[in-house]
């Protein structure tokens, strides 16, 4: 028997990401196959976070990683974890309205960061949930976190879409476009050609206005374009993949401007809200928020989406009694 030498000290990174659904397990897939963490998958469904947890371990060999995952109902497996991914949450319905969902959600999404804090209480919470910007300011209001610590997913995906059709349209490879989206995750969402480059030329260069602003239409449309299509369901992959990223750039310190839903205190005029805007990321969470210049119109943009997702969110604090 060969006596190993007592390994030192070293913390292994955990993930916990509630809801596993498409978006959650799919994230899970994500993380252990990028060997970023360790993963903890909550759901309220009994056994399937065990059965999804059980068919991912089984990959690992073809996949060539030693990462783990855990699934479970129970909050105490989550605890110590690095990050919690809020997931957890109903597509809308036929029937539904914004503010039913918003309250459907928002219940879901108290209950699940106040019970993940119990066991992580230091944690760096992403929430992913819809709507995405009042579901963020929500999870902070009840985490009582600094907000640095808090932040949304909508943006990466947002700018994701719209380096896509950006890159079909001209037939380069995507890693050739940066693209930049702002605002809340809704159609008021603010493309930003501007800040938009092909290997750095920008984005005007190489495109007509009419062309840009039909890709710039998709991109608002780019979630419904993909529920159309699948009938059941909204997209998966790239919301996870983006989420992916931002887990990435926290863990391993990556300083990485990224566009995430961060919380504002008077940067573009805005206070009090968490609204998408380019951000560095790194171990402390959301480490500064850039301030761009912007154009009067792109700025009278980025304050009629503010001014809609504070109505959503005062609505849903209120009908929530929070
Ligand atoms: P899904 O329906 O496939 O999965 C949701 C999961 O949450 C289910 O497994 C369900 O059992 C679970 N769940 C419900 N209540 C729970 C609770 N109290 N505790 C733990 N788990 C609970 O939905 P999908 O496609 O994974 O989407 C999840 C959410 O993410 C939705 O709100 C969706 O709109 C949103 N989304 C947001 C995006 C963004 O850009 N921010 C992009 C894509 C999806
Ligand atoms: C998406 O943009 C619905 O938020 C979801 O795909």
């Amino acid at each position: 028997m060969i006596a190993f030498p007592p390994q030192p000290y070293c913390h292994l990174s955990q993930v916990t990401v509630v809801g596993a659904g498409n978006v959650g397990s799919t994230l899970a897939q994500r993380i252990l196959e990028r060997n970023l963490a360790n993963v903890v998958l909550v759901d309220i469904v009994e056994d399937r976070p065990q059965g999804i947890a059980l068919d991912l371990m089984q990959s690992r060999g073809c996949e060539g990683h030693n990462r783990t995952i855990t699934g479970t109902n129970t909050y105490a497996d989550t605890a110590d974890s690095d990050i919690v991914v809020i997931t957890a949450g109903l597509p809308r319905r036929p029937g539904m309205s914004r503010d039913d969902l918003t309250q459907v959600n928002g219940k879901i999404v108290m209950e699940t960061v106040q019970r993940a804090l119990d066991y992580s209480p230091h944690a760096c919470i992403i929430v992913v949930t819809n709507p995405l910007d009042v579901m963020t300011y929500l999870a902070w209001t009840v985490s009582g976190l600094p907000s640095y610590r808090v932040m949304g997913m909508a943006g990466v995906l947002d700018s994701a879409r719209f380096q896509t059709f950006i890159a079909m349209e001209l037939g380069v490879p995507p890693r050739d476009v940066s693209a930049m989206v702002l605002g809340g995750h809704g159609d008021l969402m603010v493309p930003l050609p501007k800040y938009s480059t092909i290997s750095g030329i920008p984005v005007n260069e190489l495109l007509s206005q009419e062309r840009l602003q039909a890709l710039i239409e998709r991109t608002r449309n780019g979630g419904a374009e993909i529920v159309q299509l699948l009938k059941q369901g909204g997209a998966y992959y790239a919301p996870a993949s983006s989420t992916c990223l931002m887990v990435e750039a926290i863990l391993h310190n990556q300083s990485r401007i990224l566009p995430v839903a961060a919380y504002l205190e008077g940067q573009y005029g805005i206070q009090d809200l968490f609204l998408g805007v380019p951000c560095r990321l790194g171990l402390k969470g959301v480490e500064q928020v850039l301030e761009l210049s912007l154009t009067e119109g792109e700025q009278a943009a980025l304050s009629r989406s503010a001014s809609s997702v504070k109505e959503q969110v005062q609505r849903c604090l209120q009908d929530l009694s929070v």
